[in-house]
């Protein structure tokens, strides 16, 4: 795993846009694997600037969601559908239909999960896949615990992300109790994973990602058994003694 140490939040989400925007700009076209939360919001708005200033196309970009919640249509705000929407695809020239979520609101959620699984396999796998990381270190919506074999699959949400997501929400019970998630297998198939954190609250994570053992007790710790895999992060993210790369 190569480490990229750089400011603050801002700093990061630059350097991850230009990492982003290298790649599509390189490849005649590609998959991209994207995450939704608080951390790539800044990413995406350097895309949509670097769009509209330099002209990088999507139009030969095809992306795949990490996630979405079960019980959510695309067309409710706090689904990830919408988030991805509003927050870059409704600001640059991909082509919808190229644009895949899981879809949380499916009548046979278990026909969906394997749906999503082999639409990602028919498209030629992901080339780059973009990740957050929670403070329990899931990846997607992978919770502590979960199997390094599994494939897209519905989860139950730990208590500590409902309550870390409620903010998006009006209150916590109105926070998705399941959702569908590509499975760590799914994530590991990835060619290159870019996985990004900022703020302190994500040090503790990056502490156990480093110098803890590969556990499915830490779902992120199966990162050390990709080959390239780029962690951009800011110092408060960083914990002491872990040296990066400025
Ligand atoms: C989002 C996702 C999650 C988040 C993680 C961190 O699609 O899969 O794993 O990346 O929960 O969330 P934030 O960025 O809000 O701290």
């Amino acid at each position: 795993m190569k480490l990229i140490e750089v400011k603050d939040y801002q700093e990061m989400s630059k350097r991850a846009a230009e990492f982003i925007i290298a790649k599509v700009r390189a490849a005649d076209a590609i998959n991209l694997g994207l995450a939704t939360g608080g951390t790539p919001v800044g990413t995406y708005e350097y895309m949509i600037e670097d769009h509209k200033q330099n002209y990088t196309s999507y139009r030969d970009v095809t992306t795949f969601n990490l996630d979405e919640y079960v019980g959510l249509s695309g067309s409710n705000p706090n689904s990830y559908r919408y988030y991805m929407d509003e927050k870059l695809f409704n600001h640059i020239d991909i082509v919808k239909l190229n644009t895949h979520i899981p879809n949380g609101d499916a009548a046979d959620m278990e026909k969906e999960c394997l749906r999503y699984e082999n639409q990602i396999e028919q498209h030629g796998g992901i080339d780059l896949q973009v990740l957050g990381i929670g403070s329990n270190g899931h990846i997607g919506f992978n919770e502590p615990g979960t199997s390094f074999e599994s494939s897209t699959h519905i989860v139950d949400l730990a208590p500590s992300t409902r309550e870390a997501n409620a903010r998006y929400f009006d209150n916590l019970d109105e926070v998705p109790d399941k959702a569908v998630t590509m499975g760590i297998a799914t994530i590991l198939k990835s060619r290159e994973i870019l996985l990004l954190a900022s703020g302190e609250k994500k040090r503790d994570a990056l502490a156990k990602l480093f110098n803890g053992e590969v556990d499915e007790r830490f779902p992120a710790s199966i990162l050390k058994n990709h080959p390239c895999v780029t962690i951009i992060a800011d110092k408060a993210a960083i914990p002491e003694g872990v040296i990066a790369r400025k």
